[in-house]
């Protein structure tokens, strides 16, 4: 274990992937990749070696990545959620904690955008790579669990500490920005957030405390959306669900 970077990756359209990169060895760890070939040459120039690959879901955007990098790097370790996942060679599952050269991630089970879906919190370093599960204003689509699921997948995110950076899989912020901007239009915290990130390609990092103020995915007993709550007479479930709903029309 010991210091290490975070290179962020960019993939496709607008997802990202990591890299962990210790500062005292060549070995890197890499998160969610899609398209190899940044990794590689990044890697190649830095004279880097892949020591593990960790997956958060199935989807392709997230994985398609895998064959290119172990062909390259044939003694990395692939660690999904998902033995189906092709290139897998550690099937990780909730409350597995994964031991690294570099750190030690505490693999948790989100089911809700996926099935599989897991994320990665590393207690040491306050680091959580959400994958899509919690975006930045936002959450993932339900695919293949239920409302349910994908709301206690969140609560367990709440529960984590507010100093924790969040690393998600894609930059949705202003587009999940403006939705809620035109949802509670009274909320000025949100006018003072497009402030701030406007212009930004990339939005990430974040901390879980800001978050759990302002993503009503996420928490929805913030002040912010009290009022809210109160008019149209919402638990905090209903609220989720409304604003969920919302989303997947907007
Ligand atoms: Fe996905």
């Amino acid at each position: 274990m010991g210091e290490f970077t975070i290179k962020i990756i960019k993939q496709l359209k607008d997802n990202y992937s990591y890299i962990l990169q210790s500062k005292n060895n060549v070995n890197v760890i890499v998160i969610d990749p899609s398209d190899a070939s940044k990794h590689i040459s990044y890697l190649n120039d830095n004279n880097l070696i892949i020591e593990s690959i960790f997956l958060t879901h199935h989807h392709t955007d997230h994985t398609s990545g895998v064959l290119d990098l172990i062909n390259k790097f044939p003694s990395a370790k692939v660690f999904s959620p998902n033995k189906k996942i092709v290139g897998t060679t550690n099937f990780i599952k909730n409350g597995d904690l994964i031991k690294t050269s570099i750190n030690e991630f505490e693999v948790s089970s989100t089911p809700g955008h996926t099935l599989d879906h897991i994320i990665l919190y590393d207690k040491i370093n306050s680091l959580l790579f959400s994958g899509d599960t919690l975006f930045r204003l936002g959450c993932g689509r339900i695919f293949e669990g239920t409302l349910e699921q994908m709301y206690s997948s969140l609560e367990k995110i709440n529960r984590y500490p507010d100093n924790t950076e969040v690393y998600c899989g894609h930059e949705y912020t202003m587009n999940n920005l403006i939705f809620l901007e035109n949802l509670f239009s009274d909320n000025k915290n949100l006018k003072k957030l497009k402030k701030e990130i406007e212009g930004n390609d990339c939005t990430i990092p974040f901390k879980l405390g800001l978050e759990k103020e302002n993503n009503p995915f996420l928490n929805q007993s913030s002040q912010y959306y009290e009022n809210f709550k109160k008019k149209y007479e919402f638990t905090n479930f209903e609220l989720f669900k409304f604003v969920r709903e919302k989303k997947d029309q907007f």
